[in-house]
């Protein structure tokens, strides 16, 4: 018999009333009495269960039904009937079952409710069986997919760039090697460095911290691209909003300037939580409940109001008058921390806010230089609770300016000549940004910590999974 997804039971069971139906799923709980036993399934296909009925006076298999317990996977087939029980739509009789799969109650360890979230990171391996991971995967998915959505929609082309680079695109140096040489027996140029030219790409490679560079050879040639893809990070920051392996988006647009790319980064973000609010209801609803309970409300908010724009130093100004003392004291030049952010968003102005013109010597080399000499073209847009959501800037078109700023951050203009050349032939203005996925997903799910939002975190001394 043809398997049906619980959640279109669930949603058009309608249709199938009184007739014959099977699910497969794993066992949530099973309860009842000599009589009857209820048993809670869910497929992963919604965050509700189907409640499976059993007659016992009927289905007199007791060893199958011994073997039926939290965590085991099962196939059930029944007639599907309107519920009696209240808060749900539909239910089976359940006629047949066979089990899959058991799951020893003294072994098995989701068995009751209300794990911690520490506890559930060690055992990420089965805490996508819970009804707080299956939200998150599935808020993943739709947003996701309805990333791919906007930029199709708007007639931007997807842009694979590449994993393994020898480029360091935002200068930090915090890269991942790639190599497949002999870590115990490197090989040695007379002078006694490491002779890379004997590692597999005859040169130093690293795997990429972000799209960008490669992303704007795109956008000079196609007009408007993104990239969506794993970057990596060896920082060794163990807060909340850092992951070691991240997803990022990163638009790159021919012709865009500062302000074409704040528009588009603002219209962006709106999409995507007004998509979800009207595809996940149902996990969303969950999450509240569960972790934050003004998260439906907040995300309405960001969708309707308009976000606040002010340049740095308009910023480092409002900062200092603020009379907070902040644990990073702050002055013209400081880069801004979280808890800076984080009070120019929910303190002083009550919503995101797009900074613009940050000093040229906290940022990368590739940011457009303003007339001022001292402050570049960058954006970074903040969000409530989470700070930096996405980071960008206008682009230094000038070939000569451009170069005065690889020279000046000492990056070898050997690794860029290739970036280089698309500003002597054929240069254009052009902007871009990069979208962190799993910061944007910390905003929309109400988790508060980004090992929650991504099915097997990477974080300095963990890669297990
Ligand atoms: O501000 P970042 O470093 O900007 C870039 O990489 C540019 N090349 C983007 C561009 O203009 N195309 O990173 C962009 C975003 C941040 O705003 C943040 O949301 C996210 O990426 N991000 C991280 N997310 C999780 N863990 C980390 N360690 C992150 N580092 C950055
Ligand atoms: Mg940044």
């Amino acid at each position: 018999m043809k398997r049906s997804i619980i959640k279109d039971l669930l949603q058009e069971g309608s249709k199938l009333i009184n007739q014959q139906v099977n699910i497969k799923g794993w066992v949530r709980t099973k309860r009842g009495n000599k009589n009857v036993a209820f048993i809670e399934v869910n497929d992963g296909s919604i965050i509700h269960n189907i409640q499976v009925v059993i007659d016992l006076a009927e289905y007199n298999d007791e060893a199958t039904m011994k073997k039926i317990s939290t965590g085991a996977c099962i196939s059930a087939t029944g007639e599907l009937v309107a519920s009696q029980g209240q808060g749900q739509s539909f239910e089976i009789l359940g006629k047949s079952i066979e089990v899959y799969g058991e799951a020893d109650p003294e072994k098995y360890p989701l068995q009751k409710k209300g794990h911690t979230l520490e506890f559930l990171r060690e055992i990420a391996h089965l805490r996508p069986r819970t009804n707080t991971f299956g939200a998150v995967l599935r808020l993943r998915h739709a947003l996701s997919f309805a990333i791919h959505k906007f930029y199709n929609d708007n007639g931007f082309y997807y842009l694979h760039t590449p994993i393994i680079t020898g480029s360091d695109c935002e200068g930090a140096g915090a890269m991942f090697r790639v190599t497949t040489l002999d870590l115990n027996n490197l090989p040695k140029t007379p002078e006694g460095k490491i002779d890379y030219a004997q590692d597999f790409f005859g040169k130093e490679t690293n795997l990429t911290v972000s799209g960008q560079l490669e992303g704007e050879l795109g956008a000079l040639a196609l007009s408007n691209i993104y990239t969506f893809g794993p970057t990596f990070r060896a920082e060794n920051s163990n807060t909340t909003r850092h992951l070691s392996e991240f997803w990022m988006i990163e638009p790159e647009m021919a012709f865009y300037d500062i302000n074409d790319n704040m528009d588009l980064a603002e219209r962006f973000l709106k999409y995507l939580i007004s998509y979800i609010l009207e595809n996940c209801k149902d996990d969303l609803e969950f999450l509240q409940k569960m972790y934050d309970n003004e998260l439906i409300e907040r995300l309405s908010f960001v969708v309707n109001n308009t976000f606040e724009r002010l340049t740095y130093t308009e910023a480092i100004d409002i900062l200092v008058k603020s009379g907070q003392s902040f644990e990073f004291p702050v002055k013209w030049g400081v880069d801004l921390q979280s808890e800076h952010e984080r009070y120019l968003v929910e303190k002083h102005f009550k919503k995101p806010v797009i900074l613009t013109n940050y000093p040229k010597d906290i940022k990368a080399f590739y940011m457009k230089l303003n007339d001022d000499g001292k402050t570049v073209r960058a954006m970074d847009v903040l969000f409530p609770k989470i700070g930096e959501i996405i980071g960008g800037s206008q682009r230094e078109e000038n070939y000569d300016k451009l170069l005065g700023r690889i020279k000046e951050m000492g990056i070898h203009e050997n690794d860029v000549w290739w970036y280089l050349e698309t500003r002597r032939f054929g240069t254009a203005p052009h902007s871009g940004f990069g979208l962190g996925f799993e910061r944007l997903m910390l905003f929309i799910s109400g988790m508060g910590n980004i090992r929650d939002v991504i099915p097997f975190p990477r974080t300095p001394q963990n890669a297990d999974f």
